[in-house]
C-alpha cells in the first residue's frame, strides 16, 4: 500500500448522501500516514457532524457554518497553500459548478480556487443530474483544466434510480490520491504513441468486420503516459469508452487507415505501444451501396489479408526507440507471444490470455505477461490502470539499460 506518511491532504466534503464514506477517506488516509484537513460545506454537516471528522483526522473542521469572513480569508489561503493534494468527495453538481464558473461563495469553492494543488473530485448525484447537459459541460471545462475525476460509478442510487452518479469505493478514491502524491515524471520530454481500440473493416456502407475491443487498454496507457509527463498521443479505432483528458488523439477506422497514420507518427516517437486490436484480413470488395440479401441463397464472403502494421513499423523503427506489442492469444500464449515478438521486431510483447475470466477485451482489469529476450514476467488480474504503470516502468528501465 502507498505510504503517505507527513503528505498534505485537503479533503473538501458537499453536502450528499455519499458524505459518511468519506469518513473512510479520512481514516484510510490517516492510516497512511496523511495529515488531513476537511473543509464542510454548511449542506455537508447536515448529513455528518464535523465532530466525526474532527475525530478521524485530528485536526479542527473547517465548516461555514460559524465562520467569520476574516478568519475565511486567512484560513482559505493557508489550507490552500498547504495542499498537495486537494480532494472533493462527496462532490455534488453545485460544486463542480462553481468550480466551473469560478465561484467563491463559501470557504469550500473559495480554498479550492486559491489552491495550485492537483485537485481530484469524487462526483456523487442523481443520475439525471450527472447526465444533465450542464453538468457534462462543467466536467469537460473542468477535465480540460486538469481536474482528476474518481468515479462516478454506476449501480443503485440512494434515491433509489439505477444508473451512474455513485461516488467511487473509499478505497479507490484513496488509491487516486496515492496514484496523484507519488506520480512519477519520469516520462517527461519523451513522446509516447500508443494504438487503442478496434479496427473495423467495412463491407458496405453500414456493415463491417470489427471485434470486442473497447479502448480501455489502450487509453489506461495513455493516460499513464500523461501522467508521467510524455508528450502523448493516441491512434484510436473504434472505442466504448471516452479518450482520457490532454492526449492526442489520431481517428483511424481501418487496418489501412492505421498502418498510414503509424507511417506519419512514428519517426517523430520515443515509445510506440501497439494496444488496438487489428483485423488480420478484410472483405475482398467493398461495396459503395447497401449489400441486397438474396432470398435462398448462401452468402460468399471473400477475405484478403490485411497489411501487419506493427511488421510494417519494426521495419522503419529507428535507433533509440522502443517498441511494445500486445499479444492476445487464446492457447499457447506464450510461445505465439514470443514468435510474435521476434517477428514484429519488438522490444517488448505484453501477452493477455483473452480466454481469462477479467482479462482481454472490454474489462476494465487484465492478466498479463511482460515477454522481452530476457524472459518473461507474469503479473495477476489487475486494473488495466495499474497494468499500464507496470508496462511504462519496465520500458523505463530498458530504457535506462539501454
Ligand atoms: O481495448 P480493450 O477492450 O481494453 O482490450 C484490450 C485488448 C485485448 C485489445 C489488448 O489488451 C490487446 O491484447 N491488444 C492486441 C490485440 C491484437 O490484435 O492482438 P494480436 O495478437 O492479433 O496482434 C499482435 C500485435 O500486432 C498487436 O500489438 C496488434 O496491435 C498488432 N497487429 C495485429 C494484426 C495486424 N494486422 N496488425 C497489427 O499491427
Amino acid at each position: 500500500m502507498t505510504d503517505l506518511t507527513g503528505r498534505e491532504i485537503v479533503l473538501g466534503v458537499t453536502g450528499g448522501i455519499a458524505a459518511y464514506k468519506s469518513a473512510e477517506i479520512v481514516s484510510r488516509l490517516r492510516h497512511l500516514g496523511a495529515h488531513v484537513h476537511v473543509i464542510m460545506t454548511k449542506n455537508a454537516t447536515e448529513f455528518v457532524s464535523p465532530l466525526t471528522f474532527q475525530t478521524l483526522s485530528a485536526n479542527q473542521v473547517v465548516t461555514d457554518t460559524f465562520a467569520a469572513p476574516e478568519y475565511w480569508n486567512v484560513e482559505h489561503v493557508a489550507l490552500a497553500k498547504l495542499a498537495e493534494v486537494f480532494v472533493i468527495a462527496p462532490a455534488t453538481a453545485n460544486i463542480l459548478a462553481k468550480m466551473a464558473a469560478g465561484i467563491a461563495d463559501d470557504m469550500l469553492s473559495t480554498t479550492v480556487l486559491a489552491t495550485k494543488a492537483p485537485v481530484l473530485v469524487a462526483p456523487a448525484m442523481n443520475t439525471g443530474m450527472w447526465t444533465a447537459a450542464a453538468t457534462q459541460e462543467n466536467v469537460k471545462t473542468l477535465k480540460a483544466r486538469g481536474v482528476q475525476f474518481a468515479g462516478p460509478d454506476s449501480g443503485i442510487l440512494a434515491c433509489g434510480d439505477t444508473g451512474a452518479g455513485r461516488m467511487s469505493e473509499p478505497e479507490e478514491i484513496v488509491e487516486a490520491i496515492g496514484r496523484i502524491l507519488n506520480a512519477k515524471k519520469d516520462l517527461q520530454g519523451s513522446r509516447v504513441l500508443i494504438t487503442a481500440g478496434a479496427t473495423r473493416e467495412r463491407l458496405d456502407p453500414v456493415r463491417f468486420l470489427t471485434n470486442d475491443s473497447s479502448g480501455k487498454m489502450g487509453f489506461a496507457l495513455a493516460e499513464a503516459a500523461r501522467e508521467r509527463g510524455a508528450e502523448t498521443t493516441v491512434v484510436c479505432g473504434s472505442v466504448s469508452v471516452a479518450a482520457p483528458e490532454g492526449v492526442r488523439i489520431v481517428k483511424i477506422e481501418s487496418a489501412r487507415d492505421l498502418l498510414d497514420a503509424m507511417m506519419k507518427e512514428v519517426p517523430e516517437q520515443d515509445i510506440i505501444i501497439q494496444a488496438a486490436a487489428v483485423a488480420d484480413y478484410r472483405p475482398e470488395k467493398r461495396c459503395d451501396t447497401k449489400i441486397k440479401k438474396k432470398s435462398g441463397e448462401a452468402m460468399t464472403l471473400t477475405l484478403v489479408e490485411n497489411p501487419d502494421v506493427a511488421r510494417e513499423v519494426g521495419k522503419i523503427r529507428k535507433a533509440g526507440q522502443v517498441l511494445v506489442g500486445f499479444a492476445a492469444e487464446t492457447d499457447h500464449v506464450a510461445a505465439n507471444a514470443q514468435d510474435k515478438l521476434k517477428k514484429k521486431n519488438l522490444d517488448m510483447i505484453v501477452a493477455n490470455d483473452v480466454t481469462k475470466e477479467g482479462a482481454g477485451f472490454n474489462t476494465d482489469t487484465n492478466i498479463a505477461a511482460l515477454i522481452t529476450s530476457a524472459g518473461i514476467q507474469e503479473y495477476p488480474l489487475m486494473a488495466k490502470r495499474e497494468l499500464a504503470d507496470i508496462i511504462l516502468d519496465k520500458i523505463v528501465e530498458m530504457r535506462e539499460k539501454a
